[in-house]
C-alpha cells in the first residue's frame, strides 16, 4: 500500500500546544510499511531511528507487550519522541507494560488540557516516551 500524508497534521491532531522538547520540526511525506512487532527482518528493513513514533490503543493483551516494547526500543534513538495513546484494556497487560516500559523509556503523561479537544477522552491518556540510556 502506498499512502502519503502531511506529517505536521498528525502532530496538530494530537496536541493543541507543543510540549517542551517535542516541537515539530518536520515537513514532507509519510511512507507506510508493514511491521509485525518483534519481526527482525521487518524491523531491520526500516530506516531507524525515527524522529516520531505514534501508537494508539496497542496495550490490550499480555503477550504482545514485550514484542511491542522491544520493537519501540529497536526503532528509537536518543532523539526519538514516541506518542502513546493509552487506555486500560487488560489489567494483566497494563501491569506488565508499566513494569517493563520504565526500564527502557522515560515516561511523561501529557496533561489533558494539552490534548486536542476534538480527540481527547476522559478515559484515554497520551504518554510521551523517550529512550533511556543516553545522557
Ligand atoms: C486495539 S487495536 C488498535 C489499533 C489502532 N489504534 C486503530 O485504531 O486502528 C490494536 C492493534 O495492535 C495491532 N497488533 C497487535 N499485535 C501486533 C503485532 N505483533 N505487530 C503489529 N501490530 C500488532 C493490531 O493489529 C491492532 O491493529
Amino acid at each position: 500500500m502506498n499512502m502519503v500524508a502531511k506529517a505536521s497534521s498528525v502532530y496538530d491532531m494530537i496536541l493543541t500546544r507543543p510540549i517542551a522538547g517535542t516541537a515539530p520540526s518536520f515537513s514532507g511525506k509519510v511512507k507506510i510499511s508493514q511491521l509485525y512487532w518483534g519481526n527482525p527482518s521487518q524491523i531491520s528493513a526500516l530506516k531507524s531511528p525515527f524522529d516520531y513514533i505514534i501508537a494508539t490503543d496497542v496495550v490490550y493483551i499480555e503477550n504482545i507487550v514485550e514484542p511491542f516494547l522491544s520493537t519501540l526500543n529497536a526503532l528509537s534513538g536518543p532523539s526519538t519522541i514516541i506518542f502513546l495513546g493509552y487506555q486500560i484494556r487488560s489489567p494483566e497487560a497494563h501491569e506488565l507494560f508499566w513494569r517493563l516500559c520504565p526500564e527502557l523509556f522515560y515516561v511523561k503523561k501529557v496533561p489533558h488540557e494539552n490534548l486536542h479537544p476534538d480527540y481527547a477522552f476522559e478515559e484515554a491518556d497520551v504518554f510521551i516516551l523517550k529512550k533511556k540510556g543516553y545522557s
